[in-house]
């Protein structure tokens, strides 16, 4: 079976190795890769674009495409649109339930229409507007628009709210755009992640990110710090059933409703506030780091399951996820997240032992053969344990081989929000 995986990060390292491990025979390309995921896959020679990725996909006879990443999904006519029309089975979504990730104010009006509960909000066009509709502090800001992951401000104050307003909708930082003035939910944050296929779904192993960039989840938000995961250990079989009957099925049976077809994961990023559980945002894609973490627990036929549900059958039985806990560690680069510095050397790779996973975030093959930083996010150890603790403190024995100038891991990960 010939899978192209597109997205050049961790997640995609960690979904490759993990279709490499199938039973059924595969050929793995990737685009656009990095020097650490082509150990496993074959670069996709000649593609720059979308449309060179599915002459490209065509040409070579692929089975199955798998979008690691969101962009390409909503860039164009979209990814698993054109897939569809060139007729080779697609994992990630067609542009239009993309747009559950692509725009905020297109969830938040999905969500309100199916009764998918998720804190209140305003839409507005102007910082006046957005100023006006703010009722209290702390207020969430949302930029609707690309902002590379920079659009949302947690505000505690009046100062704060008018310094982003003024950056995002006077200074238009990001463009044009809308402004959603969203309310504040407090409680602990939680990922689920189902696979869709139309009308059916499989909830799998749920994970929490650790998002700030210091201990004690101070210091600026980034992509995410490190992740633990666990099928049962996280969250109590009687949370995730109201999880699933409030948010999920409703979600799942929405997209129905309105007439629009879903296969590939979708992620729910939820808060568990004192009101129950609500959505903060969708993705139609795995969470990174959380795919990290999760992807060691996975067993069985990955690339038959994917394959098999890109072409409209769930088939659950095919994959399975061990019990126990496992914790992914982000090392990253001197300055991340608001710059990042690359050609630091790293050392130590080769000593971490196999009880660890090691996934690239933002590494390249230098002259000499020797990873470099190129990237924030650098490299993510992963390793797993029957309980948490043991989890931690295999992962943190590993993480602690590896080290490049400038590096900077949490010390927390797995620890914080269970003690
Ligand atoms: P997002 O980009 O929507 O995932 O938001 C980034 C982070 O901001 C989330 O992981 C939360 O920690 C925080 N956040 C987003 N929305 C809210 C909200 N309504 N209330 C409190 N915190 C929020
Ligand atoms: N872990 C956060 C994200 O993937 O968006």
């Amino acid at each position: 079976m010939k899978i192209l995986v597109v997205g050049k990060g961790g997640r995609e390292h960690a979904l490759i190795k993990a279709i490499s491990e199938s039973p059924t025979e595969t050929s793995i390309y990737s685009f656009p890769g990095s020097d650490a995921i082509f150990t496993l896959s074959q670069p996709a020679e000649g593609v720059s674009d979308l449309p060179t990725l599915i002459e490209f996909m065509k040409r070579e006879g692929i089975d199955l495409c798998v979008a690691g990443e969101e962009s390409y999904l909503l860039t164009g006519e979209g990814l698993a649109n054109l897939c569809k029309e060139a007729g080779i089975p697609c994992w990630g979504p067609e542009k239009q339930p993309a747009h559950l990730e692509g725009s905020k104010e297109f969830a938040k009006e999905f969500m309100l229409r199916h009764g998918i509960p998720t804190g209140g909000y305003a839409a507005t066009e102007t910082a006046e507007a957005a100023k006006a509709a703010i009722t209290g502090y702390p207020t969430v800001l949302k930029f609707d628009g690309l902002a590379a992951g920079k659009g949302v401000a947690v505000c505690t104050d009046e100062k704060m709210a008018d310094a982003f307003l003024q950056e995002v909708m006077v200074d238009r930082k990001f463009g044009e755009g809308r402004m959603l003035v969203e309310e504040f939910l407090t409680g602990p944050e939680i990922s689920i992640f189902a696979s869709v296929v139309d009308g059916e779904y499989q909830i799998l192993t749920p994970a929490r990110d650790y998002k700030r960039a210091l201990d004690g989840d101070g210091g600026a938000n980034t992509g995410g710090m490190g992740a633990v995961a666990s099928r049962t250990g996280l969250v109590e079989p009687e949370l995730l059933k109201e999880i699933d009957d409030t948010i999920v099925r409703p979600t799942v049976e929405g997209l129905q409703k309105d007439g629009m077809s879903y296969r590939g994961f979708l992620y729910f990023g939820l808060m568990l506030t004192p009101d129950g559980p609500k959505i903060i945002e969708y993705n139609c894609r795995f969470g990174d780091p959380e795919c990290e973490a999760v992807m060691p627990l996975l067993k069985g036929d990955f690339a038959a399951y994917l394959k098999s549900a890109a072409e409209g059958t769930l088939q659950p039985d095919l994959i399975s996820f061990d019990d126990g806990w496992s914790i992914c560690v982000i090392l990253a680069s001197a300055g991340y997240p608001a710059s990042s510095r690359s050609g630091d050397v790293l050392e130590g790779l080769d000593q971490v032992s196999e009880a660890a996973c090691v996934y690239h975030s933002g590494t390249k093959q230098n002259s000499e053969g020797d990873f470099e930083t190129a990237g924030g996010r650098v490299v993510a150890v992963v390793a797993g344990g029957a309980t948490r603790e043991k989890a931690r403190e295999v992962v943190y024995g590993e993480a602690a081989k590896v080290n490049f100038p400038g590096m900077q891991r949490r010390s927390d990960i797995g620890r914080l929000h269970f003690e």
